[in-house]
């Protein structure tokens, strides 16, 4: 149901239900596995799933607004900032900060950017941003806040951003280029050095937006596959989003917004000198905000270590063979070449919107792309093969119907 149809009207009641009534109730809400399992992505195999409930519930009662003060929090945020950045290159004092989502960094480092603006080409009246046509909606969301515009350019033949296209659209107002490594779209990392030279030279803010990348494409790496760089080995990149519910496999909202240098941090910081109430200076955006994402992250990070990412990343490569054998050996669909997640596939036969209806009305919850029209499969190591096995059995049972009996109904394919 569109959240936006109907008003609920419930009053508070007038006595409370019994925790079993609530157990019930909620119980009966809950969707199904494996047909919900894309709900619930990204999620790391059962074992990383109880370290992190573990440290979660320990700690979803502290306040993670006190984070920047109270030791015990302060440290194990710290140590969280410096295991991701250690993934990407970084330079002597590069640095981060731990936010609730991939949006939430996106639009720290967008702040930072107006703010380091204001100070380094003080002559920008109305601050834009240009990015590849593939970049996130959060930046047009962030740019709503914060007054900013989004200029986006073409893309080539891949799907990636091309550097001259951003160079023709930067005017004397940009202050940030953008670009994803990788897009969620076409999941291809944009030619990053190419990019962040364009805006070097343009003496402008460059922002990655790697909230899928930055905790798979550093395993990828290392297990062999080569990807464009794209992290802080990148002369000319200043911020770096990565989200740790994504690939990090840690519990939601969690996200990382990484500096090259700790000096730009500064512009992140927003630090009020309250006359009641004394100085106000929060890690992020949020004021309180529960510390159970926080300790979680530390848990899983510890517990799986470089080898345990390694482990994950190698079965992720297993579903994705499974994935792109599975779906091209079903007549019409073609899986896309990705050079990171998620897997995107289209149908060349039967309309592809038909055959997500069709997995709609078989249960499964999928995600897709409106333009060009395609379906999402966000593997994570959660996802078992019997799941796997069972999804690509149904899309092959409703390809083939809809290509023998002709169209059935067209589904509102859509991302979120
Ligand atoms: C490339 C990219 N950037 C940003 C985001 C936003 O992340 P979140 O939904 O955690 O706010 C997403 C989410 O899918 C994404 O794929």
């Amino acid at each position: 149901m569109d959240p936006t149809d109907g008003k609920v009207i419930k009053p508070m009641p007038k006595s409370g239900m019994s925790f079993d009534a609530i157990k019930e109730h909620l119980g009966k809400l809950e969707m199904p596995d494996p047909y919900a399992h894309f709900a619930r992505a990204f999620r790391g195999p059962q074992d990383v799933q109880d370290v992190g409930k573990y440290a979660y519930e320990r700690f979803m009662s502290d306040n993670g607004f006190f984070s920047l003060y109270l030791p015990y929090m302060q440290t194990i945020e710290q140590e969280v900032i410096a295991m991701g950045v250690s993934l990407l290159h970084p330079q002597e004092n590069s640095t981060g900060n731990f936010t609730s989502g991939g949006t939430e960094s996106n639009f720290s480092a967008m702040h930072a950017a107006r703010e380091w603006a204001k100070i380094n080409k003080p002559n920008v009246k109305n601050p834009n941003i240009v990015a590849p046509y593939t970049i996130h909606p959060s930046f047009q969301k962030g740019a709503e806040y914060l007054n900013m515009e989004v200029f986006t350019t073409d893309l080539d033949e891949n799907g990636r951003g091309v550097a001259a296209n951003i160079a023709a659209a930067i005017n004397d107002d940009t202050v940030m280029v953008a670009a994803s490594a990788p897009s969620w779209h076409y999941a291809n990392i944009d030619p990053i050095p190419e990019i962040a030279a364009v805006a070097s030279n343009a003496g402008l803010w460059m922002h990655v937006d790697g909230c899928i990348g930055s905790y798979i494409s550093p395993f990828l790496e290392k297990l062999g596959q080569k990807l464009t760089p794209w992290d802080f080995r990148v002369p000319g990149v200043m911020s770096i989003s990565g989200d740790l519910h994504k690939f990090g496999y840690c519990q939601k909202p969690a996200s990382t917004i990484f500096w090259r240098d700790a000096q730009l941090q500064d512009y992140h910081y927003v630090s009020i000198d309250d006359p009641f109430l004394g100085p106000y200076k929060m890690a992020g955006f949020s004021g309180s905000r529960s510390a159970g994402p926080i300790f979680a992250a530390w848990a899983v990070f510890n517990y799986l270590g470089e080898e345990g990412y390694l482990r994950l990343t190698q079965r992720l490569l297993e579903l994705k063979a499974k994935f792109n054998d599975g779906v091209n050996s079903i007549d019409g669909l073609r899986m896309w070449e990705v050079d990171v997640f998620p897997l995107h596939f289209h149908s060349e036969k039967a309309p592809t919107s038909e055959i997500y209806q069709g997995l709609s009305d078989k249960g499964w919850l999928m995600l897709g792309l409106v333009e060009p029209e395609a379906i999402t499969i966000p593997i994570d190591p959660a996802l078992t093969d019997e799941a796997a096995d069972m999804l690509l059995a149904d899309l092959r049972e409703i390809t083939e119907t809809i290509l023998k009996d002709g169209g059935g109904k067209k589904g509102n394919i859509r991302y979120g």
